[in-house]
């Protein structure tokens, strides 16, 4: 029987990386710190059996049948009104239901992206987008969220798009300042370039109030603007409920819908008739409360241990929300994709910095969970990932291997 023709060339250019960590699940007693896995304890389980009983009883050509592209009507109002503001007017036409955020990111890219465009990107990315975006060949210009002035004009213009995670950064949790957030949205403004508010952490605020968006920031009434904005029900709901949301200007809104059409048609309309009614009851503002303080908790777990453990090996700022800790090396030796794989014989799982980077070259940082483990197990995971750094530094001490900066500039 001759060979089946050849699988798509964009499949070759993903890591093995990631293929090592997916199977970290198999591995027993293992501390998984790698993924980004909210606690199943904190969702509304009894709550959230209620609403999907009653939404196929009370609406089931909602519920059961297939819902317009675009989402359900109410929902789609739903969202439109509770992200206006006085300076920022949403009508339905300026909302699309997702399947999950992640489905937005990869709608954008289908209707913005051709073979080799650029994408301004906050660099470290999240990896989830930077997937979204492979099969369609870009090419990734950095944008440094914590420099001070860098010419964002000239980093954005000639890309078809910026993509930013303002609150709490996927994979590093930096929050992005309100000075840096009103430069993106003049500079999208002078440029015509989209800027994509990616936000799935925007509710995770441990410390202080929440910043402004940057949506909010561009207002309009009716709006019009650059912010093309994405929220999902994900961290502060349930995840399995798989409902997420652009928010952007009416044409944008109807490409993505187009583009949705060739994706999968419809979100659930189960999923969209209980979220719908989640935001009626309040269920996502009974929950918050419950879902910070646990977080805090642990993001102080966390910190504690690593500042007892990994101070020697590796310097992070401790994050003021959101889900990570971004940890990077002291010695550049320590290669933190070889610590992925030793951490693993040690027992513990992090994520290494080199699938975040758009060109996976980054091998010195590692990304850290706080959400899913208890206190006593961030402990144990932070003194085994100690104990897999010093193998590694050690091997690659002994190999005489330097990766300082000034031989890696010799080299
Ligand atoms: C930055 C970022 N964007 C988007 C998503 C997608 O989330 P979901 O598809 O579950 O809504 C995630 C999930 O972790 C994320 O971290």
């Amino acid at each position: 029987m001759p060979s089946p023709p050849p699988f798509a060339r964009w499949l070759d250019e993903t890591n093995d990386v990631t293929q090592v960590f997916l199977a970290a699940g198999q591995v027993p007693d293992l501390v998984n710190l790698a993924g980004g896995l909210p606690e199943p304890a904190l969702w509304p389980v009894d709550a959230l059996a209620d609403l999907a009983a009653r939404a196929v009883r009370e609406h089931p050509k909602e519920a059961l049948g297939y819902p317009p592209i675009d989402g359900l009507p109410a929902l789609r109002d739903a969202i439109a009104a509770r992200f206006s503001t006085v300076d920022l007017r949403l009508g339905r036409e300026n909302v699309l239901i997702t399947t999950g955020g992640m489905q937005g990111l990869e709608l954008i890219g289908k209707v913005l992206l051709d073979e080799g465009d650029v994408i301004a990107a906050q660099t470290p990315a999240y990896l989830g987008a930077l997937d979204a975006w492979r099969p369609r060949g870009p090419r990734y210009r950095p944008v440094r969220m914590e420099e001070e002035a860098p010419d964002l004009p000239y980093l954005m213009r000639g890309a078809k798009f910026t993509y930013t995670v303002p609150n709490f950064s996927n994979p590093t949790g930096r929050l992005v300042s309100v000075a840096r957030r009103q430069a993106l949205v003049k500079a999208a403004q002078e440029t015509g370039v989209w800027l994509v508010e990616d936000d799935p952490y925007g509710a995770l605020y441990y410390d202080c109030g929440p910043l402004p968006r940057m949506l909010d920031l561009c207002g309009g009434a009716p709006y019009a603007g650059p912010v093309i904005y994405l929220g999902t029900l994900s961290k502060e709901l349930a995840p399995g409920l798989r409902v997420g949301w652009v928010i952007a200007a009416p044409e944008m809104i109807a490409a993505l819908t187009t583009a949705k059409q060739g994706s999968d048609m419809c979100t659930s309309g189960l999923s969209q008739q209980v979220a719908c009614m989640a935001f009626e009851t309040g269920l996502c503002e009974q929950v918050l409360p419950d879902i910070l303080s646990l977080y805090r908790a642990r993001r102080d777990a966390l910190c504690a241990a690593m500042a007892e453990h990994l101070d020697a090996l590796f310097e992070w700022e401790v994050p003021t929300g959101g889900m990570f800790v971004w940890a990077r090396a002291r010695d550049a030796r320590l290669d933190t994709d070889l610590l992925m794989r030793e951490g693993l014989a040690h027992g513990v799982c992090v994520s290494p910095s080199s699938v975040f980077d758009p060109e996976g070259r980054d091998r010195a940082a590692v990304r850290i969970n706080f959400t899913l483990n208890p206190p006593d197990s961030l402990a144990e995971g932070v003194r085994r990932l100690a104990a897999a750094s010093r193998a590694v530094l050690g091997r690659s001490q002994a190999a005489g291997q330097d990766r300082s900066p000034q031989a890696m500039i010799e080299q």
